[in-house]
């Protein structure tokens, strides 16, 4: 490790490998699929809330997010280091073999949060001009194409993510996530976050 890597790394670098020595492997996925593994599942079901899971994500979505993580327009300290020696083509079979995987049932959390953040999924919020997240993301959550899918995501993770677009350090894909971010009220996050985890 040279003197320039920050300790957070270092110990995420070893937490990765540490779950990859318990045995997480990366099933039939492509070679570099092998580096993944530790922090996003060996089938791209993560199971760490902080890690996004990947498994069934749209394989365009997923395309331009790791192009944009190697050419650092979406900058992540975490994810940048493991994109460095892949190729465009590695990239690709990434995204297309992570998007084939069959994602996990989502989880359901607190009944009172969920109808709330059902309500807010399905019609936005007329008085804040929040529009309704289905148009973009489909009533099931699933998306399409560029439009991420959003079901079962970790609740963690999604936070961080409407942090990151409200503060405007997450800008390299569509306005109008900052625009949304920054309209929604911490509960509302909340509760929208609650919603989409629980889709199954
Ligand atoms: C040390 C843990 C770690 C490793 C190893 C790792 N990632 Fe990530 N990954 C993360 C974190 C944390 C994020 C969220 C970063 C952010 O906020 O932008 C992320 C985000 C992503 C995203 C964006 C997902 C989304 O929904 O927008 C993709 C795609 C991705 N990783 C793919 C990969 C691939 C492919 C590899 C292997 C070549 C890999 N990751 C290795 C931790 C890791
Ligand atoms: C007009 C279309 C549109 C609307 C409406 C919209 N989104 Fe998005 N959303 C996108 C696009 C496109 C992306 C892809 C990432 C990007 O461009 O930054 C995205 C990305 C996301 C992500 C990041 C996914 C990931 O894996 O990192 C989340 C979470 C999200 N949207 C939630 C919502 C919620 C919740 C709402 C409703 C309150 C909403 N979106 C409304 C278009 C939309």
């Amino acid at each position: 490790m040279s003197h320039s890597t920050p300790k957070f790394l270092t110990t995420l670098a070893l937490l990765g490998a540490g779950l990859a020595l318990a045995g997480v492997s990366h099933a039939d996925g492509p070679p570099a699929a092998a580096a993944c593994a530790g922090c996003h599942g060996a089938d791209g079901n993560s199971t760490v809330t902080t890690f996004p899971k990947l498994a069934g994500q749209q394989q365009v979505y997923l395309l331009r997010e790791l192009k944009d993580y190697k050419s650092g327009k979406r900058a992540s300290e975490i994810m940048a280091p493991f994109m460095a020696d892949l190729s465009e083509a590695n990239l690709e079979e990434l995204a297309t073999w992570y998007a084939k995987q069959k994602p996990a049932p989502g989880v359901k959390g607190d009944p009172a949060l969920l109808k709330l953040g059902k309500a807010l999924y399905m019609n936005g919020n007329n008085k804040t001009d929040v529009p309704a997240c289905a148009s973009c993301h489909e009533d099931d959550g699933s998306g399409y194409k560029k439009f991420a899918r959003v079901a079962g995501q970790h609740v963690e993770y999604t936070l961080e993510q409407f942090r990151l677009y409200a503060s405007g350090k997450r800008s390299n894909g569509a306005r109008v996530m900052q625009t949304v971010a920054e309209r929604m009220t911490e509960q509302e996050t909340r509760a929208v976050a609650e919603y989409m985890a629980s889709m199954p």
